[in-house]
């Protein structure tokens, strides 16, 4: 035999000099369940490496990522049910904590941390839903006014990275040429390109309270079976104004990760997303599988596959146990 792979793979050391690829802190985005009061940690059931927190917490879990190298963080609010309307006004209204406490946290830590937003109606919909819903349909160009108010509120607050979820047509547009309008055209947009009508979700609507009161959410995220739809969504948020393309979720869509990074020059990021973690939670608490090898693997895949940045529920976890 003249051609022997296994040659490459003999010790470690030459399987390292031949890795291809691998995970760093710096790829890594974790999320953070933001509720008010002080001294909240609340584990959610479904997902019980995450908690919801209230700020004194969430500046804390900051601190310490930021020693081990961790440095972005996306946050995602839990609004009180009598806060909420059909038009989610209280997502740009000075009160809301959400903008605050993101402003108290880029006055403590500046630019040593990258926050992400989240824009859509959800959080502070009656509704519960990511548009304006009317005799039981989600109204796009009804919508897409209130995300822009929305994300120009949040780049006000001082969040570095908006990050639209709501898969309204035109959003991005929208909220660049607000945003430019009142002169924040150094606020990034982490536009959700692909994001995917998934049960995977499940968790994190549990943590927020944010499950759709009435149907589901079919009309405006995108069709598990779809791959090339992907790419016109890719197409108009890159002429839109996109500064980062996300696919969401990421294990079960590593293949439009894939042609996503192909098909642009633009950043990928990839959410790797509660369902997803919980299964191996799951799955290691019954003893199934190697709880930090699968964590690895996972997060490897999904960089594999083509993703810059991966926002995972266990980007703090890991980035502590690569200290020590
Ligand atoms: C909604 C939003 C969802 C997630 C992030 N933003 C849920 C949904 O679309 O219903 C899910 C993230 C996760 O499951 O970890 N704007």
């Amino acid at each position: 035999m003249l051609r022997r792979p296994r040659r490459n793979r003999k010790t470690e050391v030459i399987r390292s000099a031949v890795r291809e690829n691998a995970v760093q802190v710096e790829n890594l985005i974790m999320p953070l369940f933001l509720v008010g009061g002080s001294n909240v940690n609340e584990v959610v059931k479904s997902l019980p490496i995450a908690s919801r927190m209230s700020e004194d917490n969430c500046l804390k879990e900051i601190e310490s990522g930021l020693k081990f190298g961790l440095n972005k963080f996306i946050m995602f609010p839990a609004i009180p049910e009598a806060l909420k309307d059909s038009v989610a006004s209280h997502s740009y209204h000075p009160d809301n904590f959400y903008l605050k406490v993101a402003a108290n946290i880029k006055r403590n830590f500046g630019n040593d941390v990258c926050l992400i937003s989240d824009v859509a109606m959800d959080p502070y919909s009656s509704d519960g839903h990511d548009g304006y819903v009317e005799n039981g349909e989600i109204i796009n160009d009804v919508t897409l006014p209130i995300l822009a108010e929305m994300a120009l509120a949040q780049a006000q607050a001082g969040f570095d990275i908006l990050g639209p979820s709501d898969m309204m047509d035109g959003r991005i547009g929208a909220i660049r040429t607000k945003l430019d309008e009142a002169d924040y055209y150094n606020t990034s947009i982490m536009s959700y390109t692909a994001k995917y009508a998934s049960c995977f979700y499940g968790p994190f609507r549990d943590a927020l309270d944010s499950a759709p009161k009435s149907g589901d959410k079919k009309t405006y995220q995108m069709d598990p079976a779809n791959k090339k739809e992907a790419l016109i969504e890719a197409e108009l948020d890159e002429m839109e104004g996109a500064d980062f393309m996300m696919v969401k979720p990421a294990l079960h869509y590593l293949d439009i990760i894939h042609i996503l990074k192909e098909s642009t020059n633009l950043p990928i990021s990839a959410y790797h997303v509660s369902g997803e973690c919980a299964l191996l939670i799951a799955a290691a608490q019954n003893g199934w599988i190697d709880y930090h090898k699968a964590i690895d693997e996972t997060l490897l895949s999904i960089k594999r596959a083509g993703a810059d940045l991966i926002i995972t529920y266990f980007a703090k976890e890991w980035a502590e146990r690569r200290m020590i």
